[in-house]
């Protein structure tokens, strides 16, 4: 099937889009625990990117599991095509000239290495919102920690499944000693000069 797909060009580019937004496209991938704070996080940048005129979208794991991605658990292999097919949207978005934030847990570091495969190495902001476990647990906001503990939800990350911190994240907060407003200004700070 794939030899008989042929990619089509349409006349409008990705410059062009950019050039009408008045600024770049890329993606901030936020990346951390459950109940880390990505969601917050991203939701608090994509306000302040806004007010600036940019053009912004969030996917956010909770959201697109419930949609798109609805058929996958989050065994490894599934987590691995949560991911991909995030990237390949992430990357259309981008060629729309759109700034994507993605609110994904996304444990495995061959995963997020993917995602920057996809999208470009350059247009990957890797930001590794660093709560520990112990702090998330403490929050236990959506309350997923006290039925792993019981036994009530497998694979689930950081208690019976692996979270494989960044090594060279672009940026990292570490939400135990940081502000939602301080954490949104440093990563601020890294993405200006991109837009
Ligand atoms: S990922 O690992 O595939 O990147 P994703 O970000 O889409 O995960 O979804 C994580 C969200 O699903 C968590 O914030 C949590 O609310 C919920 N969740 C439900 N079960 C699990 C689990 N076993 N491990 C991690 N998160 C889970």
């Amino acid at each position: 099937m794939k030899e008989n797909i042929i990619r089509h060009n349409y006349h409008v580019t990705k410059q062009q889009r950019q050039q009408l937004n008045n600024h770049q496209s890329f993606l901030i991938w936020f990346t951390g625990l459950s109940g880390s704070g990505k969601s917050t996080l991203a939701n608090a940048l994509e306000e302040r990117l806004y007010e600036k005129g940019i053009k912004t979208y969030a996917l956010d794991g909770d959201n697109i599991r419930k949609g798109i991605n609805k058929d996958l658990t989050f065994a490894p292999q599934d987590r691995t095509e949560n991911i991909r097919r995030i990237a390949e949207i992430a990357h259309l978005f981008i060629d729309s000239g759109t700034v994507v934030l993605g609110a994904f847990v996304s444990p495995y570091k061959k995963d997020r290495e993917n995602i920057a495969s996809i999208v470009g190495n350059s247009n990957f902001v890797e930001v590794f919102v660093n709560t520990s476990i112990e702090e998330c647990e403490k929050r236990d906001v959506k309350g997923l920690y006290k039925k792993a503990r019981k036994g009530e939800i497998k694979d689930f990350t950081g208690i019976n499944a692996p979270y494989e911190s960044p090594e060279n994240p672009d940026v990292e907060v570490i939400t135990d000693h940081l502000s939602i407003d301080e954490a949104v200004e440093k990563i601020y700070q890294v993405i200006k000069q991109k837009l």
